[in-house]
């Protein structure tokens, strides 16, 4: 399967950190790598990055609402990503499920705003530390999963990022067994459920993702990409973790790291 590497920029980011997309974007036309790339910045500098990224590097939103519009102050659409030059949008990051009180059925309905803006989704999911702790983690990305994704989605439209919340920022990562084991676990619902379908779906892994790491994550079964926050926000890290997607080692960033 093709790796999908995404940064999610967060609240980071001004006009002049547009360069580190355009650095990037230059990386790609002169290595080809053989993964699909985004970049997620704040919304004001959606339109500007689509242009900085030269149709290289998708530029996607950090979230949606479900409607295309109307009274939400503060709120953006998924046609209003799809007007500025978005192609992807984050929705259910657990940042935002818990600064919007989001429940898992209204992330499917931001899923399915993306889907009839033409967007592609990236779902997250991931336990807390005590669900961690608790052993209750796959009980609890099953139901996110069963709950945050609809019926109607599929391979070309959604994407799963499976970013166990305690991991995120904080520089821990499960064992390289539990990834595994988890991104299994949710292949198999992802089976269950769209049949054949599901095992083309991409399931991406995040938290603390960086370019030590990202080798040996990448590598493992079910691990079709990467959501990578704080090391993507500088250029030469970002392009090490694209080249290090494709199993290359020649493929390394020129940049200063
Ligand atoms: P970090 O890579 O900074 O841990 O963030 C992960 C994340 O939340 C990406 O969406």
């Amino acid at each position: 399967m093709r790796p999908l590497i995404a940064g999610n920029w967060k609240m980071n980011g001004v006009g002049e950190s547009l360069a580190e997309i355009c650095a990037v974007a230059q990386w790609i036309a002169e290595t080809g790598p053989n993964a699909d790339i985004f970049i997620f910045p704040p919304f004001t500098l959606v339109a500007r990055a689509v242009v900085a990224a030269s149709n290289r590097i998708g530029i996607g939103g950090q979230d949606c609402h479900a409607l295309p519009s109307g009274a939400f102050t503060g709120d953006v659409s998924a046609e209003m990503l799809a007007d500025a030059g978005a192609t992807a949008v984050i929705v259910g990051h657990s940042e935002r499920r818990q600064s919007c009180r989001l429940t898992d059925a209204m992330v499917a309905a931001r899923t399915t705003a993306a889907r009839r803006a033409g967007l592609l989704a990236i779902v997250c999911i991931g336990e807390t530390a005590e669900q961690h702790d608790g052993g209750l983690a796959q009980n609890v990305v099953i139901a996110q999963l069963e709950g945050s994704i609809p019926p109607d989605a599929n391979s070309t439209t959604t994407v799963v990022a499976y970013e166990p919340i305690w991991a995120i920022g904080t520089g821990r990562t499960p064992s390289l067994e539990e990834i595994s084991r988890m991104h299994s676990c949710i292949r198999a619902q992802l089976e269950g459920r769209f049949g054949e379908d599901g095992s083309r779906l991409r399931i991406l892994y995040g938290g603390s993702v960086n370019t030590t790491n990202a080798a040996t994550i990448l590598a493992a079964p079910n691990v079709d990409g990467a959501l990578v926050g704080g090391a993507s926000l500088r250029a030469g890290e970002f392009a090490e973790i694209v080249g290090t997607s494709t199993g290359s080692s020649s493929l390394r960033s020129p940049f200063a790291l």
